[in-house]
C-alpha cells in the first residue's frame, strides 16, 4: 500500500495566494506561470515539498534539476556545508587562493571525460559558465563563428542568449546579442524539419544534419576554418528532453576534428548524474573539448557553475577573464561533497530507468495525446499532442495535466512547446516513483 499523497481539502491556494499576489507587486516577471502552477514553497523533507497551506507534494521537479539530492540538501552535503561555514565563506577565489577550490577543479578535472589535462573557470550559473566557454574558444582559436542548435538553451546573457533557440519570447526585443552564431536542425528523432522517424532510421537523421552542416553553413555561409566551436546539450532540457541517435556525438566530433573546430558540452541541465552517468555526453563516448555545469552542483544550496576546458586553450594572460564570487569556498565544499554523493546514488539512477522507460512508453502506446516518450537515468518527458498522426502540439492539455497534478500532490515541470518533464530528485526510491507515476496517470486520465 503507497502511503497517501497529503493535500489539506480546499487549501492549496489560500495563505499561497496572498503570497503569490505580492510576489507579482514586488518582484520581477520572470518565469512563473501563475495560471498552472500555484506552488509557494516553504520548506522541503528529502523529496517532499511543503507549501505555506501545509500541503505536502512529490516533488518530480527538483527545482529544474538543482534539487538533485532532495531537499533541503543530502545529510552529508548539509553537514559539509555546516562546518565549512564557521571556517570560510567568501575568500576572494579569483584573486587570492583557497584550498576548497583547487579541491573542487582537481575533483571535477579528475571525473570530467577524456585523458587530455584540464583546468576549472568558477562561476555562479550556468549562462555564466557558458559566457566563459564563449570567450575560451574566440581566445583560443582566433575564430569568431559558434554553431548552435535549434531547440537549445545555454542562457539568458547577451553571449549565451545568441546560443539560445528554444523559445522566441527569451529573444524578444532584445536583439543585438553576440554576433557570429549559426543555428542548425537538432537531431530530434520524433521531430525534425525532413520528417524522419529517428527512432526507426537514426543514421538517416544523423547524416541530414552532419550535411546540413557541411553543404550549407560550411560551403554557403562560413567556411569551417572560421568557426570556432559547436555548442550544444547533450540531451536538449528546455527544448524538451530531445535524446539525439547514439551516433550523433560521435560523428559530429569527427566532422569537428577534421577542421579543427571545438565542442563545447553543456552539461548544465543534464549533467551530474542527471542521466545515469557523471555527464550526459558519456552516454555518446564522446570526449569534449570544454564542459559547463552549474544548477545541481552545489547539492541545491549555492549558486556555482564551472566551465572545465581543456588545459591548453587556457586565458592567454591573467584579467581576461574573472569575476568576484568565483572559487567561493563554502560553494566549493558543497559541490565537492555533491559531487562525492552523486557518485553513489549512480546506481540507483540507472535501477529506476527501465521503471520510467516501461511506464512511459506504455502511456505512449495507450494515450493518443501522448506523442513520445524519451529520456535516459531520471530524465524524462512526455510530448502532448492533438493526436498521433498530425504530431500538433497540445500546449493547453499539457497545462491542465500540470495543473492536475500539482492538485494531486505532484510537482512537475514543462518544458518545450508542450512537453511535461520529470526529473524527480536522484535520491527517490522505487515507491516515491510509483506514487509519483500513479499520479501522473490519474492527471493524464482527468485531462
Ligand atoms: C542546458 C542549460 N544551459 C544553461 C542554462 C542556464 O543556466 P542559468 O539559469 O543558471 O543561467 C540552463 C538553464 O536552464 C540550461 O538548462
Amino acid at each position: 500500500m503507497l502511503p497517501e499523497v497529503k493535500i489539506i481539502p480546499g487549501s492549496l491556494g489560500s495563505k499561497s495566494r496572498i503570497w503569490i499576489e505580492k510576489h507579482h507587486k514586488y518582484v520581477a516577471t520572470t518565469t512563473h506561470d501563475p495560471e498552472h502552477l500555484p506552488l509557494v514553497i516553504d520548506r522541503g523533507e528529502g523529496v517532499w515539498l511543503f507549501d505555506v497551506d501545509g500541503n505536502r507534494y512529490l516533488d518530480f521537479s527538483s527545482g529544474i534539476s538543482v534539487n538533485n539530492l532532495g531537499y533541503p540538501s543530502h545529510p552529508e552535503v548539509l553537514k559539509a556545508v555546516e562546518e565549512q561555514l564557521h571556517r570560510l565563506g567568501h575568500a576572494a577565489g579569483t584573486d587570492f587562493y583557497n584550498p576548497y577550490q583547487v579541491m573542487l577543479a582537481e575533483k571535477l578535472v579528475s571525473i570530467a571525460p577524456g585523458e587530455k589535462e584540464k583546468k576549472v573557470f568558477f562561476a555562479n550559473s550556468g549562462t555564466e559558465a557558458n559566457e566563459a566557454a564563449l570567450k575560451i574558444v574566440r581566445q583560443a582559436t582566433g575564430r569568431k563563428f559558434i554553431i548552435a542548435f535549434l531547440g537549445a538553451f545555454h542562457g539568458r546573457t547577451y553571449g549565451s542568449i545568441a546560443l539560445t533557440a528554444s523559445k522566441t519570447v527569451h529573444r524578444k526585443t532584445f536583439f543585438p546579442w553576440m554576433p557570429g552564431v549559426i543555428h542548425v536542425p537538432y537531431p530530434n528523432p520524433y521531430r525534425n524539419p525532413w520528417g524522419i522517424n529517428g527512432y526507426e532510421n537514426p543514421e538517416e537523421l544523423v547524416n541530414r544534419v552532419l550535411e546540413y552542416i557541411e553543404e550549407y553553413v560550411f560551403d554557403k555561409l562560413v567556411p569551417p576554418e572560421e568557426v570556432a566551436a559547436v555548442f550544444t546539450e547533450p540531451i536538449q532540457g528546455e527544448g524538451g528532453y530531445v535524446v539525439p541517435p547514439k551516433q550523433f556525438f560521435p560523428e559530429l566530433k569527427k566532422l569537428l576534428d577534421k577542421y579543427g573546430i571545438l565542442l563545447v558540452d553543456d552539461e548544465v541541465q543534464m549533467g551530474l548524474g542527471r542521466t545515469g552517468e557523471m555527464f550526459a555526453i558519456n552516454h555518446f563516448k564522446v570526449v569534449p573539448d570544454i564542459i559547463s555545469l552549474a544548477k545541481a552542483l552545489s547539492g541545491g544550496l549555492i549558486p556555482i557553475g564551472a566551465t572545465i576546458f581543456r588545459a591548453d586553450l587556457d586565458f592567454k594572460e591573467p584579467g581576461m577573464h574573472s569575476n568576484t564570487f568565483g572559487g567561493n569556498a563554502l560553494a566549493s565544499i558543497a559541490a565537492l561533497k555533491t559531487i562525492e554523493v552523486i557518485e553513489k546514488l549512480l546506481p540507483n539512477i540507472k535501477k529506476l530507468e527501465p521503471l520510467f522507460r516501461e511506464t512511459l512508453t506504455e502511456w505512449r502506446n495507450k494515450y493518443e495525446f501522448i506523442g513520445d516518450a524519451r529520456g535516459l537515468g531520471l530524465a524524462w518527458a512526455i510530448e502532448i499532442v492533438k493526436d498521433k498522426k498530425s504530431k500538433k502540439p497540445d500546449p493547453s492539455r499539457r497545462g491542465k495535466i500540470l495543473r492536475n497534478a500539482l492538485n494531486k500532490g505532484l510537482v512537475l515541470l514543462g518544458c518545450g512547446k508542450s512537453a511535461i518533464r520529470l526529473i524527480p530528485p536522484l535520491i527517490i526510491d522505487e515507491e516515491h516513483a510509483k506514487i509519483g507515476l500513479e499520479i501522473l496517470e490519474k492527471a493524464i486520465r482527468e485531462a
